[in-house]
């Protein structure tokens, strides 16, 4: 039986699996096995430009030793009585205690929901640091799983996503420690040298730590089973195991390729060359995790850049890899398999998908003015950033500067009236998770904000167009949804709130409209603020400690 689909569906053929196969945690008597495809459509452009790109990998070229705080990186608001702009914070230097494991989640695939409801609240005001970047943290701790030795990390996200990856590499053969000041040690086993797992690898809410370590497992000649809770076991995983299927990985999952899934990597794994049909920082990383493992040179081809922090790291920890850039904003990315990776201390800088919501509370809250310390503002990371100030938003860039090997800088953000823009379909990628929040903005500018080129929100925690469009008609905003976008009517500052938002397991929706209740005329309500815990713990208390008024379960 043959099947096919688009880069979602799985691409793969079907065949009758032999008495030997090893994955049998599903009873199934199937294997998946990619189809062989056209060559041309994987194929490096022989005309490929040999340029540098400009923001690829450079400035991360070596180890960085800085550790800046002697605490985790939480998100607690700073003395209320301190300068807002441009203050600063010194280290405190306290020695390190000894390690235990850190928080760990019982089981990232339950949760209880609760329902909270956000408030009209005054004007925001302080000084505040956002958890550590979510994307950085899983990558720190699946590199330092792969490093021969001890990887020093400071200021890792403590959110549940990061905590289901460090879980994980536990089970996979590394140790993984919180000492008592907040920092993390991870003691690596080598490329080639996963332990399989006795129990399944459980990744919560989180597709970037599944989409990671699939790749990481398929590179190894182990079997391991992969499952999450039911928003993940929604999405789809046909993406990553079309190309990890070619690199000779073998894979079991639930139709249209789906978790759980149960995993063999490969034997060896096949170095290949693959321009990926979908723009995903997830797909790049899964396919260079497993060419670590490859002999000789894995390739992957991006027609739109997506987030580099993988490529960074990877050089930081000693791996061979190139970025080039070629015509019309393509990009080549070639590793060098079977480095031996050296640990290299990281510091997580802070997310700017989570700083994008009190960023967005402060320009909305009238009399606000708000400073947030220490983000990255990665080029491909930094989109929503640009939108903003495209529409007026008065964000002041200090202190900018590189750290751990990503440019960073402070935020101060006063409120501000917006106008509506159209937002660039090329700019997506750079702000994927942001778009949710930059709708609530859009909802309080002066007219029309087109959002096009979207299509990939539909398959993220939730259905992000369906869950931001009908979240903004129960506030009283008119929204026109498309397949691939939407486009928000303004009010002008104007916005009734008043609704109850379904959130669908999504942290960001969750986030996104809270913010909108701070500023709308009436409270707004989310059924469930309990998966905010995957990305931004302290959410609640570090909005308050700004001034938003909150009320219901999840506090
Ligand atoms: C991420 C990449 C993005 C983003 C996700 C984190 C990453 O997903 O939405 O939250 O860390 O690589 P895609 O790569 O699927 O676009």
């Amino acid at each position: 039986m043959l099947a096919f689909g688009t880069y979602d569906g799985v691409l793969v053929q079907v065949v009758k699996l032999p008495s030997a196969a090893r994955t049998i945690a599903f009873g199934s008597q199937l294997r998946f096995r990619q189809v062989p495809h056209s060559p041309a459509s994987n194929c490096v452009s022989r005309r490929f430009h040999r340029k540098r790109v400009a923001h690829g990998l450079e400035g991360f070229s070596h180890c960085h030793v800085k550790l800046l705080l002697s605490k985790p990186i939480r998100a607690a608001p700073e003395p209320a009585n301190q300068a807002v702009c441009g203050a600063g914070r010194k280290p405190s230097g306290k020695p390190a205690k000894p390690a235990r494991q850190g928080p760990q989640l019982a089981s990232p695939s339950s949760h209880a929901s609760a329902g909270l409801t956000a408030e009209p609240s005054g004007s925001l005001a302080g000084t505040i640091r956002v958890p550590g970047d979510k994307s950085i943290s899983h990558r720190a701790l699946i590199l330092g799983t792969l490093a021969v030795g001890e990887t020093r990390i400071e200021g890792l996200l403590e959110g549940e996503d990061v905590l289901a990856t460090a879980e994980c590499m536990r089970r996979l053969g590394a140790r993984v420690n919180r000492l008592d000041d907040g920092s993390w040690r991870v003691w690596g086993v080598g490329v080639g040298g996963l332990r399989e797992p006795a129990e399944p690898l459980d990744f919560g809410n989180s597709g970037t730590g599944a989409r990671l370590v699939m790749g990481l497992v398929a590179g190894h000649p182990i079997t391991a089973t992969f499952v999450g809770d039911a928003s993940l076991s929604r999405r789809p995983m046909g993406r990553v195991i079309n190309p990890l299927t070619e690199m000779g990985a073998y894979f079991h999952a639930r139709d249209g390729g789906k978790l759980p899934l149960t995993l063999t990597g490969a034997r060896p794994a096949l170095p290949i060359s693959y321009t990926s049909p979908v723009a995903s920082a997830q797909v790049k990383s899964a396919i260079l995790l497993a060419g670590l493992n490859a002999p000789g040179k894995t390739t992957v081809i991006e027609a739109t850049p997506t987030r580099d922090h993988t490529e960074r790291m990877l050089r930081a920890f000693g791996a061979e890899i190139e970025a080039k850039e070629g015509p019309g904003g393509l990009v080549e990315i070639r590793l060098t398999g079977q480095p031996e990776l050296s640990p290299c201390p990281i510091t997580v800088p802070g997310d700017p998908s989570s700083a994008a919501f009190p960023v967005v509370a402060a320009l909305l809250t009238p009399g606000s003015e708000i400073v947030v310390k220490g983000i990255t503002l990665n080029p491909h990371r930094a989109g929503l950033y640009t939108t903003l100030i495209e529409m007026g938003a008065d964000i002041e860039v200090m202190n900018q500067r590189d750290e751990g090997g990503e440019p960073v800088a402070d935020l101060c953000v006063r409120s501000s009236r917006l106008k509506g823009v159209d937002v660039p379909p090329a700019r997506a990628a750079s702000m994927i998770d942001e778009y949710p929040v930059l709708a609530i903005a859009a909802a309080f500018a002066e007219g029309e904000t087109r959002m096009l080129g979207i299509h990939e929100l539909r398959v993220k925690e939730s259905d992000r167009i369906a869950a931001t469009a009908s979240g903004l008609r129960a506030n009283g905003i008119k929204v026109h949804e498309s397949e691939d976008g939407m486009v928000v009517e303004g009010r002008g500052g104007d916005v009734a709130g008043g609704g109850h938002i379904a959130t669908h397991m999504d942290h960001r929706i969750a986030m996104s409209f809270l913010i909108m209740g701070l500023a709308a005329q009436r409270p707004v309500t989310v059924d469930d603020a309990s998966m905010i815990a995957t990305s931004f713990p302290d959410f609640i208390g570090l909005m308050r400690g700004l001034g938003a008024s909150f009320a219901g379960q999840a506090q």
